[in-house]
Order: structure tokens, then C-alpha cells, then sequence
């Protein structure tokens, strides 16, 4: 029997990278940035699957050119605001994603920004090869505490609620504002309390975004959110860049109208290396890793190749984002 033709945008982890071959005739982009546009789109009008990754734009021209061919797509992420879902679903083709996984991963590194920040690592790093350190001072390099703060959450799905456990070890407060905090959050295991998003930053010490991009959280933090925040507040952003305005930010950040932040997602993404922001001191900026550890990427490419050989062998996907192809 003739295996299923599928395109990989890059070199997986391998445990999911093994399955995959193991089942199709795989097409794997070996390149270290992602496909071009005309290089995504040749390779997928040839696949019956597609296994991507959030740099991969999949729009509705690359489907419309794809044709009927294609039956699933499988993004290797939790977040899918690379792919119009909408175009997927009217050609019936389900997509997947990898939830659940990364989320303590991902709760972890949220945590050490607002530890950095909190503590000013990275200005402490940086101060001794620069000669800077050269006594114990006892004014030097004074941050805030995270024990006892109040921490705001925005968006209350798996990973702010992982946030909220690693917090309540901490003694924070927790508030949460949700649109649609999910069914059964009261049990997340530690108190959290739903206040509205100009109460949220009116009062917290720490606001930290686990929103998905929607148009609707698109610039949720602009000019407007950070007059209403505290002028000691620090803004955590693990979720996607467009969350955050990031002109607004760096204003905020330069005029003192929030303390600092943590941003572990830009636009564009990679951030160009003589970017503005990357001049400030209150601001540590990571390269969208907040998902990356060994363990946890592994786990996200055997789920990924889940979904997509049972879309290649008209199986539900076990994770799906857009049920409604199944009518
Ligand atoms: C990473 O950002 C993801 O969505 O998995």
C-alpha cells in the first residue's frame, strides 16, 4: 500500500519526527528558518498532510492552492493564530494542536520573568563584565518583592491557571479576569478570584498575559491599559506578541508609567537585533521559549504526529481545534 505523502516545515523532535516516517512518505523541510511562502505552499499542494509550526502562515490562499488533496493540518503548538482556521474548516479539513503538554513548562518560564524582573537578573548579569560591581552596596540593584504580591492574571485557561499554583508557593493573591474562564476552573487547586480587567489593573503587582490572539485581545495592552496599571507593575507576556502594542510599551517602560516587563513574544518574531526595546533596562526580552525544554518539545511532536497520521487515516484528531468538521 502506498503511504500518505506529507510536508514537515522542519526538523522535529524525534521521537514525533520517527512516527511520522515510519507511516508516510515525508517530505521534511531541512532548512533551519521555515519554507518560504512559495516554498510552504509547493510542498503542500503535493501533501495529503501537514504537519507545521507557528511560523508557518497557513492562509487561505496556501489551502486554495493546496486543493482537495490535503486532509489535515497539524500544528505543532498549542496556539493556532498562524493558521485560518475558518478557511480549514469550509474545506472540512480538521487542524490540530498540542495542549495540555506544555503547560507546566510553560507556567515555569512565566514564572522565572517575573522572578528576573521582579529581581533585575539580567542588570545584575550584565553590571559585572561591565565592571560595575564593586562593592556589596546596600542601594544597589534594588528590585520587588514577588512573595505576597498580587499577581493578575489575564486569561485563566491551563497555563494561568498553572501560573496561579506556582504563585499560591509564593503567598500572592490571584486575580483573574476571563471572558470565558473555563468550566471547573474554581477547582484549579488555589484561590483565585475573577475581578474585571480595569480592576485587575488597578490592583496587581504583576500582570501576566494567557490570553490566545484573538482580534479581540489583539493590543488588549496599549497606551490606555498601562495608564490604568500601577506605576510599580510588571507586565509578563508568554502568550503572542500582537497582545501587547508594543510603541505603547515601550513608551510605558521609558516614561515610568509601569516598572518593567517580561516579554517572551514580539513582533515581528525574531525581533530584529538593533531593535528599540532591546535598549531598555526594564525590559527582558526571550526568544519564544517559553515552551522549550527538552522533555516538553519531545511530547509536543508525538502529539503532533498523533493528529496528524489519524487525519490521514480519516480519524478524529485527538486534538482538534475545529470539531466542527465532523458535522
Ligand atoms: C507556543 O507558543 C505555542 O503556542 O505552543
Amino acid at each position: 500500500m502506498t503511504k500518505p505523502r506529507v510536508f514537515v516545515t522542519r526538523q522535529i523532535p524525534e521521537r514525533g519526527l520517527q512516527k511520522v516516517l515510519a507511516a508516510c512518505e515525508a517530505v521534511v523541510w531541512a532548512g533551519e528558518l521555515p519554507p518560504s511562502k512559495a516554498e510552504l505552499a509547493r510542498h503542500t499542494s503535493e501533501a495529503e498532510g501537514l504537519l507545521c509550526l507557528l511560523t508557518d502562515p497557513v492562509t487561505e490562499e496556501l489551502l486554495e492552492a493546496a486543493g482537495s488533496r490535503l486532509k489535515v493540518i497539524s500544528n505543532l503548538a498549542v496556539g493556532y493564530d498562524n493558521i485560518d482556521v475558518a478557511a480549514a474548516t469550509r474545506r472540512l479539513i480538521p487542524v490540530g494542536n498540542t495542549p495540555g503538554i506544555l503547560t507546566e513548562t510553560t507556567a515555569d518560564f512565566c514564572f522565572a520573568l517575573i522572578l528576573a524582573c521582579a529581581r533585575r537578573l539580567t542588570e545584575g548579569k550584565q553590571a559585572i563584565p561591565a565592571g560595575l560591581w564593586r562593592t556589596w552596596s546596600p542601594q544597589w540593584l534594588l528590585g520587588v518583592d514577588v512573595y505576597q504580591a498580587t499577581l493578575g492574571l489575564v486569561g485563566f485557561g491551563r497555563i494561568g491557571q498553572a501560573v496561579a499554583r506556582r504563585a499560591a508557593g509564593f503567598n500572592m493573591k490571584v486575580l483573574f479576569c476571563d471572558p470565558n474562564p473555563p468550566s471547573g476552573w474554581e477547582a484549579c487547586g488555589v484561590p483565585a478570584e475573577p475581578v474585571s480587567f480595569e480592576t485587575l489593573l488597578a490592583e496587581s503587582d504583576f500582570v501576566s498575559i494567557h490570553t490566545p490572539l484573538t482580534p479581540e485581545t489583539r493590543h488588549l495592552f496599549g497606551a490606555q491599559a498601562f495608564s490604568q496599571m500601577k506605576k510599580t507593575a510588571i507586565l509578563i507576556n508568554t502568550a503572542r506578541g500582537p497582545v501587547v502594542d508594543q510603541e505603547a510599551l515601550y513608551q510605558a517602560l521609558k516614561g515610568g508609567q509601569i516598572l518593567a516587563a517580561g516579554i517572551d513574544v514580539t513582533v515581528p518574531e525574531p525581533l530584529p537585533s538593533d531593535h528599540p526595546l532591546l535598549e531598555l533596562d526594564n525590559l527582558i526580552v526571550t526568544p519564544h521559549i517559553a515552551s522549550a525544554s527538552r522533555a516538553t518539545r519531545e511530547k509536543m511532536a508525538v502529539m503532533a504526529a498523533e493528529n496528524l497520521l489519524a487525519g490521514l487515516r480519516g480519524e478524529r484528531l485527538p486534538h482538534c481545534v475545529n470539531p466542527e468538521v465532523y458535522g
